[in-house]
C-alpha cells in the first residue's frame, strides 16, 4: 500500500506545521502585549477550523429537520460528539386538536425554524462559517413541513456558500445509532412509530434493502387510537401522557388472557405489518364492554387496563414475528452474519420496555444483538440529520454544490423494496414462548 489510509493527515502535514508555528509566533506576540483570554484565543484558533482539544480540520454539520410536527436542528462532528441542538415540539396543539394538521404544522415551522436553527448554532460555539455542509431532512414527510426546511436551508447555503447535503428521514433514523455504538454493516433495522412501520437491511450509509412495512396504519398510530377511544386522557393516572405511553402504563396493572385476540397476517409468511384490523377489533371489543358495563362513550371501562394489556401483547407478538421472519431470511440469505448480527430498533414506538422485551425474545433466540438508540434519538431530532450528513460526508454520498432543481419528496421509499422476495421464500418462523 503505498497510500496510507490517513493520506489526509499527511496532505495536511505541511500546512499543519506551518499554521502551527504562526500560531505559536502571534500567540507569543499576543501574550507580550495584551494577555489575551482563553476566549479570545479560542476564537482565533477557531478561525483556523482548529478546536483545542478536538482533531485538526475536522468535519462540522449542521441537520436542520422539519419532515413532521417537529422542527429540530443540531451541530454535529465527525466524531458523534453533539456541538448544540435544539427542538421545538408542537405535539401540545396537535394533541389538542387530536392530530397534525399540515397547514398548523407548516406555520409553526416557520413560526420557528430561525429560532431554533440559531439556538443549535450558538449552543456549539462554532460560528457559521466553519461548517462543512448544511444537512437537511428533504423525504419524505408532510409536503407543507418539509418544504419550510428545504426554503430555509437553501438560503442559508446560499447565504454560507455550503454544500448541501438532502436527507431521507428515514435513512437518519436508521442510522442513528452509529452515533451512539460502534456498529458495522450490515445490521438489520426495525422503525417503529406514530408515522412510520418498516424493516429494513442497512448494507451503507445509502444501501438499503426494505423487507417489509405496514400495509396501513403504523403502530404508534393504532395504539394512540385506542388510547383515545378508551379515553385514558380521562384517567387520572395518564392524563399526562401520549396514548402509546397510557397503553403502555396501563397495560401493567391489567390481565392480557381476559381477552382474545389474535396477531394479525398469520397466514401471510412476509415480513409485512398491518394494525388497522386489529383496531377494529378493539373497538368492537370496547363497543361490547360499554354495553355490558352499562356506560356511555368517553368514559373509562373498568376493564380498560385489561385491553391495553391485551392490544400491546398483541402488537409485541406481531412486530416480533415479522422480525422474527426478516432474522431468518436475512440470515438463510447470508446477508446478515450468522452468529453476530445486530438489530436495530428506533422509532417512538422502540421506547415501549414491553415490545423491546419481545423483540429481545427474538434476538436471544437467533443469537442477535438488539441495540436501541436512547429515548430521545429515537424521536425526530436534528441530530440524526446531522449525523446522517457526516456519515454522506465521510462516504463522499450525495454532497452538492449546486441546489439548483432541489425538491422536497413527500413520498419517498426506503431502499430497493425486496419483499415480494422475502415473501416468495416463505420462511416459517418457530414458535417462541412469549412470556413477557
Ligand atoms: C435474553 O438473554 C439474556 C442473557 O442470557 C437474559 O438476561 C435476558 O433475560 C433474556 N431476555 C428475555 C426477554 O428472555
Amino acid at each position: 500500500m503505498l497510500i496510507p489510509s490517513n493520506v489526509c493527515f499527511y496532505n495536511y502535514f505541511p500546512g499543519i506545521i506551518y499554521i502551527l508555528v504562526i500560531m505559536l509566533i502571534l500567540n507569543k506576540t499576543v501574550q507580550v502585549f495584551f494577555k489575551p483570554s482563553k476566549r479570545k484565543v479560542d476564537g482565533f484558533l477557531r478561525s483556523f477550523n482548529f478546536h483545542p482539544g478536538t482533531l485538526f480540520l475536522h468535519k462540522i454539520v449542521l441537520g436542520i429537520e422539519t419532515s413532521c410536527d417537529d422542527t429540530a436542528a443540531a451541530v454535529v462532528d465527525e466524531t458523534g460528539n453533539v456541538l448544540g441542538e435544539a427542538i421545538h415540539s408542537q405535539t401540545e396543539v396537535h394533541l389538542k386538536t387530536g392530530g397534525i394538521i399540515p397547514p398548523v404544522a407548516q406555520q409553526l415551522h416557520r413560526e420557528n425554524i430561525q429560532r431554533i436553527v440559531q439556538e443549535a448554532l450558538c449552543a456549539s460555539g462554532i460560528c457559521p462559517s466553519e461548517l462543512s455542509a448544511i444537512a437537511t431532512t428533504i423525504k419524505p414527510g408532510l409536503a407543507l413541513s418539509l418544504g419550510v426546511g428545504l426554503s430555509f436551508s437553501l438560503q442559508l447555503v446560499d447565504q454560507l456558500k455550503k454544500p448541501f447535503i438532502p436527507i431521507h428521514h428515514m435513512e437518519a433514523h436508521a442510522l442513528t445509532i452509529r452515533l451512539t455504538n460502534k456498529v458495522e454493516f450490515p445490521f438489520l433495522v426495525l422503525l417503529i412509530s406514530g408515522g412510520h412501520c418498516l424493516l429494513a437491511l442497512v448494507r451503507g450509509v445509502s444501501d438499503f434493502l426494505l423487507l417489509g412495512k405496514s400495509l396501513d396504519i403504523a403502530p404508534g398510530d393504532m395504539l394512540d387510537k385506542v388510547a383515545r377511544r378508551l379515553s385514558l386522557i380521562k384517567h387520572p393516572e395518564c392524563s399526562t401522557m401520549s396514548g402509546g405511553k397510557a397503553i403502555e402504563h396501563l397495560a401493567k396493572q391489567g390481565n392480557r388472557f381476559h381477552f382474545d385476540m389474535n396477531p394479525p397476517m398469520q397466514r401471510a409468511k412476509n415480513c409485512d405489518f398491518s394494525f388497522t384490523g386489529l383496531q377494529h377489533v378493539i373497538d368492537k371489543i370496547i363497543m361490547q364492554k360499554e354495553k355490558e358495563e352499562g356506560i356511555e362513550k368517553g368514559q373509562i371501562l373498568s376493564s380498560a387496563a385489561d385491553i391495553a394489556a391485551a392490544v400491546q401483547h398483541t402488537t409485541a407478538c406481531h412486530i416480533a414475528k415479522r422480525t422474527h421472519r426478516a432474522i431468518l431470511f436475512c440470515k438463510q440469505r447470508d446477508l446478515l452474519s450468522q452468529s453476530n448480527a445486530v438489530l436495530v430498533v428506533s422509532g417512538g414506538v422502540a421506547s415501549n420496555l414491553y415490545i423491546r422485551r419481545a423483540l429481545e425474545i427474538v434476538t436471544n433466540a437467533t443469537q442477535c444483538t438488539l441495540l436501541c438508540p436512547p429515548p430521545r434519538l429515537c424521536t425526530d431530532n436534528g441530530i440524526m440529520i446531522a449525523w446522517n450528513g457526516i456519515e454522506r460526508l465521510r462516504a463522499g454520498l450525495g454532497i452538492l454544490d449546486n441546489i439548483e432543481g432541489i425538491r422536497y419528496e413527500p413520498k419517498c421509499p426506503l431502499g430497493v423494496d425486496i419483499s415480494k422476495e422475502v415473501a416468495e421464500a416463505a420462511i416459517k418462523v418457530p414458535r417462541l414462548k412469549m412470556k413477557i
